[in-house]
C-alpha cells in the first residue's frame, strides 16, 4: 500500500494524485485521498488511482483544501471494494494506514461497547474510531499517542482532523517520510510520492509521531519527547525511488522475503496456534491433498510435499496444472485439492480448479491478489501476503506460498494431536534469518555469478526437497537469464544426464546437513567433479568438493528450503543483470498468464 500526504498553500487534491499515482506500484486495488475543509471530505473508489482522478475530475473545481491525505490499497484485511478503500473517516477525522493490526478484534469489542460500529472490515478503520473514541476528552495528539500504545503490529498512519491546518502521522515498522519544501510538507511511504516536488526529506524512527503544519512547520516526538531528526537529501529519479534504490524489481523483492514471510506467517499464529478460517472437520479427517499451479507456484508445491507427508503421512500428490486438467483425477472421499496462484488468474489453474470442483471435492486456494478469479472460485482462500510482486520472475511469493504450505500441514498436525511447537518456533524464526543474512549471501553470490556469466549451460542437483529447489533455481536462470539449465534430482545424474557434464557446464549443489542425503548428494558431486566440472555447492556444511561455496545458515532440514532459495534467486538475478538482460520484464514471458 502507498500514503501520501499535503499541506501547504497548493490545491491538496492534485498533489495527493499524482503522488498515489507514482504509489501505485505498491498496490492498485482501490485508492482515495481525503481532504480538510469545511467538512473532511472524502473521495475513495475501487479501481486504479486512473479510476479515482476521474472521480475527483467529476467533482471539480469544488475539490479545493490545502491540507490532505491519501492512499493506493492493496488488500491484507478486507476485500478490494470502496467501502474498505482508504482513508477511512468520522465527522471529525479521516486516516490512511499501512500495516498490520493483530488486535484489532480487541479493539472492536471494545469499540462496539461503547457505541461505535465499523462499516468496513479493516483493521484501519478500528484505529481511526479508537482515535476518535479517544479524543472525546482530550486533543488529537494525546489521543493519538493513547491510541497507538494500544494497538499491537505494524504501523504507518497519516491522520486528518476537521477544524485543524495539521497533518499528524506515527509509524512503527513500517516506513513513513516527511518531505520538506519551503512552506509545503509532504508525508509519503516512500520517497516516490514526493520526488516531483522535493528531494529534501526526513525519515520517521520507530515509534516516532509527527505533526505537520502549514508554513512548513513540523515536531515531531519520540516516547512522549521533542526529538530532531537528521534532513536527508537524494537524488534519485522516480524509477529509482520505486525501486527502493535497487536496480530492478526482483532484487528489491528477494530483499523483502523476509518481510513477506513475517507478514504472511504472524497473520496466522497467535498464542502458538494456526488460525485459519476453514472448517476443521473437512482439515481433520483429510486422508489425500493434491496440490495444482503452474510455474514457480508449482514448484513450492513440490517442496512442500516432502514436510506435508513428514508431518502427517498422508498422499500429497503435486501437479502441473496444464496436465491435471486433462487427467482423469483420482480423488478420495476425504481429498482436499490445493490451487496455487500468485496471480490468482493463470487459466490453466482456475481450469484445474474447476475441474476439481466438478468431481465435489472442497477447494482451497492460495493466492497472493485478492479478489482474483482463483481466489473468488475456490471454497476457501489462504492469502500469502507477499505484497504486490512486479517482477516477472516470482520470487517473494514463493517463499510466502511456502511458508502457507507449512502452516497449512501445521494447521492440520494441530488438529490431528501431533506435536508442532519445534516447527512453529523454526517457521517464526525464518524471518529474521533472512532479515540478517540477506546482503551477505547477494554480496558473495554476485562474485560467484561474474566468475560464471558466460557459460552456456547449467546443472541444479539437490536430493529430498532440495531436488524441487534445484528445480526451481534452474527455472529462475533460464527465465531471466536466457541460459540454459537443468534441475535434477542428484541421484538421477547418472541415468543420463552426466552426459552433458564437461569442465564448461557447471553444477549447482544444493545440499543441506541432514543425512544421510548430505552425503548421498555429496557423492553425486564427486561424480560431477570426476567429469571435470566445477561445483557451486549450497550448503550449511562446508565440503572441499566445491569449487565456490555459498554458506547458508544453518536451519532443520525442512526449512533449509527457505534459507537456499535466496541464493538461487540471487544467482540468477546476477547474471541476468551482468548480461545486461530486462531482468524484471524478461522476453516471451508474462507475469500472469490468461491464456492455455
Ligand atoms: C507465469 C509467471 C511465473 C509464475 C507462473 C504462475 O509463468 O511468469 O513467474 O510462476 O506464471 O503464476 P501464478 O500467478 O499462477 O503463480
Amino acid at each position: 500500500c502507498g500514503i501520501v500526504g499535503y499541506i501547504g498553500n497548493k490545491k491538496a487534491s492534485g498533489i495527493l494524485l499524482n503522488g498515489l499515482s507514482a504509489l501505485e506500484y505498491r498496490g492498485y486495488d482501490s485508492a482515495g485521498i481525503a481532504l480538510v475543509n469545511e467538512q473532511i471530505e472524502v473521495i475513495k473508489v475501487k479501481g486504479k488511482v486512473a479510476d479515482l482522478v476521474s472521480q475527483c475530475l467529476s467533482i471539480g473545481s469544488e475539490l479545493n483544501g490545502t491540507i490532505g491525505i491519501g492512499h493506493t490499497r492493496w488488500a491484507t484485511h478486507g476485500k478490494p471494494s470502496k467501502e474498505n478503500a482508504h482513508p477511512h473517516s468520522t465527522k471529525k477525522f479521516a486516516i490512511v494506514h499501512n500495516g498490520i493490526i493483530e488486535n484489532y478484534k480487541e479493539i472492536d469489542e471494545f469499540l462496539i461497547k461503547n457505541g461505535y460500529k465499523k462499516t468496513s472490515a479493516t483493521d484501519t478503520e478500528s484505529i481511526l474510531l479508537l482515535i476518535d473514541y479517544l479524543s472525546q476528552n482530550i486533543n488529537t495528539l494525546e489521543a493519538l499517542k493513547k491510541a497507538i500504545s494500544i494497538l499491537k503490529g505494524s504501523f504507518a498512519i497519516a491522520l486528518i482532523h476537521l477544524g485543524e491546518e495539521k497533518i499528524y502521522a506515527a509509524k512503527k515498522e513500517s516506513p513513513l517520510l516527511i518531505g520538506i519544501k519551503d512552506n509545503e510538507l509532504f508525508l509519503a511511504s516512500d520517497l516516490s510520492a514526493f520526488l516531483e516536488h522535493t528531494k529534501q526529506f526526513i525519515v520517521l524512527e520507530e515509534n516516532d509521531i509527527a505533526v505537520l503544519e502549514k508554513n512548513g512547520q513540523f515536531e515531531i516526538y519520540n516516547n512522549g519527547v521533542k526529538v530532531q531528526r537528521t534532513i536527508k537529501s537524494v537524488d534519485w529519479n522516480l524509477q529509482t525511488a520505486q525501486k527502493g534504490g535497487f536496480k530492478h524489481f526482483m532484487l528489491k523483492e528477494i530483499s523483502e522475503e523476509d518481510e513477506a514471510l513475517a507478514n504472511t506467517i504472524y497473520a496466522h499464529i497467535f498464542n502458538d496456534k494456526i488460525n485459519m478460517d476453514i472448517d476443521e472437520e473437512l482439515l481433520k479427517k483429510t486422508d489425500k491433498i493434491t496440490i495444482v499451479a503452474c510455474g514457480t507456484s508449482y514448484y513450492a508445491g513440490l517442496t512442500s510435499k516432502y514436510f506435508f507427508e513428514e508431518l502427517l503421512s498422508i498422499p500429497v500428490n503435486v501437479e502441473i496444472a496444464s496436465e491435471f486438467r486433462y487427467l482423469k483425477p483420482i480423488f478420495t472421499q476425504n481429498s482436499i485439492f490445493i490451487a496455487i496462484s500468485q496471480s490468482g488468474e493463470t487459466a490453466d489453474t482456475k481450469e484445474s480448479l474447476n475441474l476439481a470442483k466438478s468431481f465435489g471435492v472442497k477447494t482451497i486456494s492460495i493466492v497472493n491478489v485478492q479478489e482474483s478469479t482463483i481466489a473468488r472460485l475456490s471454497d476457501y482462500v489462504l492469502y500469502t501476503l507477499a505484497g504486490p510482486e512486479i517482477s516477472v520472475a516470482s520470487t517473494k511469493a514463493f517463499v510466502c506460498q511456502l511458508a502457507m504450505l507449512y502452516l497449512f500441514a501445521l494447521k492440520i498436525a494441530q488438529l490431528k494431536g501431533i506435536e508442532i511447537k519445534p516447527y512453529l518456533n523454526e517457521l517464526m524464526s525464518l524471518p529474521s534469518i533472512l532479515k540478517t543474512e540477506f546482503s551477505r549471501l547477494n554480496t558473495e553470490v554476485e562474485k560467484i555469478a561474474k566468475k560464471y556469466a558466460n557459460v552456456k549451460n547449467f546443472m541444479y542437483l539437490g536430493r529430498g526437497l532440495s531436488y524441487p529447489l534445484a528445480l526451481e533455481g534452474a527455472l529462475k536462470l533460464k527465465e531471466i537469464s536466457y541460459i540454459h539449465a537443468e534441475g535434477y534430482p542428484a541421484g538421477e545424474l547418472k541415468h543420463g544426464p552426466i552426459a552433458l557434464i564437461d569442465e564448461n557446464t557447471p553444477t549447482f549443489v544444493i545440499a543441506p546437513n541432514f543425512e544421510p542425503l548430505y552425503s548421498k548428494t555429496i557423492s553425486n558431486a564427486n561424480e560431477v567433479k570426476a567429469r571435470n566440472g566445477k561445483i557451486i555447492l549450497l550448503s550449511d556444511k562446508f565440503s572441499n568438493i566445491a569449487d565456490d561455496f555459498v554458506q547458508v545458515p544453518n536451519t532443520s532440514y525442512f526449512f533449509s528450503a527457505f534459507v537456499n532459495i535466496v541464493p538461487l534467486q540471487l544467482f540468477a538475478y546476477h547474471i541476468a543483470n551482468i548480461l545486461g538482460n530486462d531482468v524484471d520484464q524478461p522476453r516471451n514471458l508474462a507475469k500472469s498468464v490468461t491464456v492455455e
